[in-house]
């Protein structure tokens, strides 16, 4: 598979996944148009794309994999909306749009994010209702986990504890493997479960899982600072304003790169290893050269 052949699997793949979401969200009420507003247009749908990407790997059918996708972004995007909250990060603009709780107040924001998560879980118990096996109640069950209190919520106190204060490296790798790696790993984990794959490649999946959830939010605090928010579709600057505990703060811009050198080349060493399939391997190639 070449560039080309990615580009239009992976469009093709967006176009069917933001369909799906737009059915599963479609309703009269402010709150569907709410919800709409901030999982439609904009997103990179990443997540999904990993999970498509490791099942091409694993030999996994898009079918089985699609309704962990849909919840795992209905999540990511419940995350995004409570995180810029005035009481949280306090930010306008996302996704080259005004946040959910700029237009639509936040009250009804707050709502979106609880109704966007109540639905993640409904799409789950659906699809596991109509394929019960112990496989997919495992992959539910990471997927709750991976977002709840032993994840990306108590990530999110972490982050918001760290502000204003000296913190050291390990505990800010800690906040940044929970708050934004675990959502991205368990997008591997998914597939891995489904496949039923050997101990072995289950660890070096891990690996590869853990590796780019710290990557990302390490290169989501380059581009806060470095960035160009016309391609972020964020406000730049929004850590310094909140005097965040970032990879930047501490470690200043040359030290922040090599360490996201290092993790570059452990994760590509690991994806040999696996044997991963070349859709992954360039999605993959795209996340670590990304500007937005
Ligand atoms: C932004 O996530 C928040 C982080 C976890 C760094 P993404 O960079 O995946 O945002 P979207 O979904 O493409 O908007
Ligand atoms: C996001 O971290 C983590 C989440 C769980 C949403 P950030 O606060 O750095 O993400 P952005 O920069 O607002 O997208
Ligand atoms: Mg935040
Ligand atoms: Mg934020
Ligand atoms: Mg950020």
């Amino acid at each position: 598979m070449d560039i080309f052949k990615f580009k239009i699997d992976s469009e093709n793949f967006i176009k069917e996944f933001e369909k799906l979401i737009s059915e599963t969200l479609r309703g009269e009420s402010v709150l569907n148009e709410s919800m709409m507003y901030s999982a439609l247009g904009g997103g990179k749908r990443l997540r999904p794309l990993l999970m498509y990407g490791m099942a091409k790997t694993l030999g996994v059918k898009k079918e089985d994999i699609m309704p962990y996708a849909l919840a795992l972004e209905l999540i990511h995007t419940y995350s995004l909306i409570h995180d810029d909250l005035p009481s949280m990060d306090d930010d306008d603009v996302r996704r080259g749009k005004a946040t959910n709780h700029i237009v639509y107040g936040e009250a009804v924001a707050i709502l979106s994010g609880d109704g966007l998560l109540n639905k993640s879980y409904e799409v789950l118990f659906k699809h596991i209702l109509e394929n019960t096996n112990k496989e997919n109640v495992l992959c539910a069950r990471e997927i709750s986990k991976s977002a709840g209190i032993e994840g990306m919520i108590l990530g999110q106190i972490y982050d918001m504890e760290n502000e204003n204060k000296e913190i050291d490296m390990n505990k800010l790798k800690e906040t940044h493997k929970l708050k934004t790696g675990k959502l991205i790993k368990v997008a591997l984990t998914v597939p891995m479960i489904i496949s039923k794959c050997t101990v072995e490649q289950s660890e070096i999946i891990n690996n590869i899982g853990e590796d780019l959830g710290l990557m990302y939010q390490i290169k989501d605090d380059l581009l806060d600072v470095y960035g160009d928010s016309e391609k972020t579709g964020k406000n730049i600057g929004s850590d310094i304003k909140k005097k965040k505990a970032t990879y930047v703060s501490i470690l200043g811009k040359e030290a922040t790169e090599s360490k996201y050198n290092e993790l570059m080349y452990k994760i590509e060493e690991n994806l040999n290893k696996i044997e991963a399939d070349i859709f992954f391997k360039i999605l993959v190639e795209k996340i670590m050269k990304r500007e937005k």
